[in-house]
């Protein structure tokens, strides 16, 4: 009886549009003008349900908003069945449109779903279909799989209804609204899925599935079948399984993730020829704000391991162009051999902060503990953000927590890496376990080929989040029995809806190498050439030393075929001086040596050889990465393997060994590197070039001496008169 009496309301239907003059049979609805609203239910006002208005807005699409702020009784849809609360706040909501022949509905899911077009387009491919209601298709069936034999045969295509978006003629869409009764708790797919079996509705009623997302494109198990595309001012995403360009995308089930990733380009967000579209969208000024009336930020320090370039990390901290007296200060310091480090900064800034919380080892907290500790504090002082930076990360930009604080993002981390490698604070995907997969787009983020605002599910090392979002009771947590601390609350985060991003667009800082950390030594930082050289270029290689490399400028020339350029910082000459000092065991300047391979050495100095202090190898590494390349550049046509076997740090002083006699070295070329400061240090010293009669005296510190070892440069170490003279000495190429 109720299929006669909805059949009847069919035929009546058609009459009337007939009298109307459409004819719906054969299409003719296209002359006719349709108005497209679309329909969400939502109750929340998630990071996906901004989105979602986002990309609506981008096309001008019209929203009606159903639920906003009623308290959801319709199950927990993400794990359960359920969802019939969407259906009954339908009803409710567009009974006055049940009869408008001049509408078209369309109901689209919001958390999780993009609009990639608008109401012009979205119109033309559901009439293009030729039925009254339109229902997505997805590869899967849900909730009940013993329906699957019920199912026609689609000839090509996703067989299964999703009841994610639909659309149809708004009194079409009413009848499917009301066909039955459906309880809140009951699920809503079930209830169009059952509606779609009904083989007599379906065919009255002209009720399709979207086979080939021609408008829907449903991801969940569909991953493969589509690909973003770049057309120049155009970000879309094409279902190339059935050469389709949908309308509108949504992650069902576990694609949501999916879906994030590509919301990083569709809708406008990022295109090949503009780029970042969205960034700074949603931006706050800092400038148009007063300085008293920042964010409190809560500034979270996390020292859990050995790290070179300590005092840097601490230097970049203290450098923030951010007032201290809105921030707060948290340190968690689990390393012995930083406490001091973490002590002093904190008492000599702790006038300066909101607040200093310094956690020592002998607290005996847990990573995972200190950094909800932090969160917590954070949220008692009810800070605006709460700014995480791990040791093991250089922020050389000191105007980049302004630029995090601008971009206005749940959470937010600036892009930082390895130097010329991909290891990075991000990850562009996690797989179903919850562990790192390479997007496809990783590369071209952490290299800066693309640049923009990110949302990704997995952030570290560096971040910003907003204190809002995590007050209680939905603080996440870092601690968990079988996961890493950065882990679990990225997983708690993801749980919760919360999009976590990366930002490109500014040079932040960078990720130290945190292999091969050596701790035995007074300045192990020396050690790390090789390791983090990028760091350590900015410690130790004297900032003139570039200028001498490049091939167009001038090196000094002070004797025949001899040069001075700048080579190493003051810091390294003193670094080094203290460590072989704190070494202490000088050779006693006799011929006898048994350091050496023959026992003898014909003409000795006062000196430590770079082996003897474990720092050979290091010292090759630099002749031949720093020195080589000028040697070559000033003795054009020589190549070598800048390679020396004698390499030590010589010591001066009038009452042991005061200078050296003219001698050759056995090397194709020396270098000579001043330690310390001729009229503050010592007096008197310098190398004489005996062929020339030709002296360099005073080199300055940091600075490098490069001549010819032998044959035409016969030398001699002149008298240091007063106080000690150090000099490093390389005999290069033997
Ligand atoms: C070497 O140079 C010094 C000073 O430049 C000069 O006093 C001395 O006479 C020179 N000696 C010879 C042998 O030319
Ligand atoms: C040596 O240096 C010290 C301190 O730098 C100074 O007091 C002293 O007078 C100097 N001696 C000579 C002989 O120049």
């Amino acid at each position: 009886m109720k299929t006669m009496a909805q059949y009847s309301f069919f035929i009546l239907f058609i009459i009337l549009l007939q009298a109307f003059g459409f004819d719906a049979s054969s299409g003719s609805k296209a002359d006719k003008e349709y108005e497209l609203l679309v329909v969400t239910v939502a109750t929340e006002e998630t990071d996906g349900f901004k989105r979602f208005l986002r990309s609506t807005d981008k096309y001008d699409v019209n929203v009606k908003v159903v639920g906003m702020g009623e308290e959801w009784t319709g199950g927990d849809i993400v794990n359960w069945p359920g969802g019939g609360q969407k259906i009954n706040l339908l009803k409710t909501a567009l009974e006055e449109y049940k009869d408008r022949d001049d509408l078209i509905l369309l109901f689209s899911d919001s958390y999780d779903v993009i609009f990639t077009t608008g109401a012009e387009e979205i119109i033309r491919k559901f009439q293009e279909m030729d039925a009254n209601l339109v229902i997505s298709a997805e590869s899967s069936i849900w909730p009940d799989p013993t329906l699957a034999s019920q199912y026609p045969e689609p000839e090509v295509g996703y067989p299964f209804v999703c009841s994610g978006l639909y659309m149809g003629y708004a009194p079409y869409f009413w009848s499917a609204l009301t066909y039955r009764d459906i309880a809140d708790k009951d699920d809503d797919q079930l209830f169009y899925t059952q509606l779609y079996l009904d083989s007599s509705r379906r065919e009255e009623w002209k009720i399709k599935l979207d086979h080939v997302a021609s408008l829907f494109m449903n991801l969940n198990g569909a991953r493969d079948d589509v690909k973003l595309l770049f057309e120049g001012a155009n970000s879309m995403l094409q279902n190339t399984k059935y050469r389709t360009v949908p309308a509108i995308i949504h992650g069902n089930g576990p694609s949501k993730l999916y879906l994030n990733q590509l919301g990083n380009y569709l809708a406008n967000y990022w295109t090949q020829d503009k780029g970042c579209l969205a960034c700074g969208e949603e931006r706050i000024d800092l400038r148009t704000i007063e300085e008293t009336e920042y964010p409190v930020v809560m500034l979270a320090l996390f020292i859990e391991q050995q790290t070179p370039f300590i005092d840097e990390y601490f230097k970049n901290i203290e450098d923030f162009n951010y007032p201290k007296n809105k921030m707060h200060l948290y340190i968690h310091v689990n390393v012995m051999l930083h406490y001091h480090h973490a002590k002093n900064f904190a008492a000599k800034w702790e006038n300066e902060y909101l607040s200093t919380t310094t956690v020592i080892p002998a607290y005996e907290r847990s990573e995972g503990e200190a950094r909800d500790e932090a969160l917590n504090l954070c949220n008692e002082v009810e800070c605006d953000y709460h700014f995480v930076i791990d040791s093991n990360v250089r922020l050389f930009n000191p105007e980049i927590l302004k630029r995090l604080i601008e971009q206005n993002k749940p959470v937010i981390a600036p892009m930082v890496n390895i130097p010329d490698k991909l290891w990075s604070n991000f990850w562009g995907e996690v797989n179903l376990e919850g562990y790192y997969a390479r997007s496809d787009d990783y590369v071209d983020i952490v290299k800066g080929n693309r640049k923009g605002v990110w949302n990704v599910p997995f952030v570290s090392t560096v971040y910003l989040i907003q204190g809002k979002r995590v007050r209680s009771p939905n603080t996440p947590s870092y601690v968990s029995a079988h996961m890493d601390p950065d882990m679990k609350i990225c997983k708690d985060l993801r749980d919760q809806g919360i999009f976590m991003y990366v930002m490109n667009i500014y040079e932040a800082g960078r990720i130290l190498n945190m292999d091969g950390v050596e701790t035995s030594h007074l300045h192990n930082d020396l050690w790390q050439m090789s390791l983090n050289p990028k760091q350590w270029e900015e410690k130790y290689i004297h900032p003139g030393y570039w200028t001498a490399k490049d091939p167009d400028t001038d090196v000094e020339l002070i004797c025949p075929d001899v040069y001075l350029f700048p080579i190493l910082s003051e810091t390294f000459a003193d670094h080094l001086v203290e460590e072989m000092e704190n070494f202490g065991q000088w050779s006693n300047g006799g011929n006898q040596d048994t350091r050496l391979e023959g026992g003898y050495e014909n003409v000795p100095t006062r000196d430590i050889h770079m082996n003897q202090i474990g720092y050979e190898k290091h010292w090759l590494y630099f002749l031949s990465h720093y020195v080589g390349p000028i040697c070559e550049k000033l003795y054009w046509g020589y190549s070598g393997r800048h390679y020396a076997i004698m390499n030590f740090v010589v010591r001066y002083r009038p009452d042991e060994q005061p200078s050296l006699r003219p001698h050759h070295d056995s090397s194709t070329y020396t270098i000579n590197i001043a330690l310390n400061t001729q009229g503050k240090d010592y007096e008197g010293g310098g190398a004489r070039f005996t062929r020339y009669n030709c002296s360099c005296i005073g080199l300055k510190k940091g600075w490098t001496l490069m001549h010819p070892g032998k044959l035409t440069h016969q030398h001699e170490g002149l008298p240091t008169t007063n106080g000690t003279r150090y000099i490093m000495i390389s005999f290069i190429d033997p």
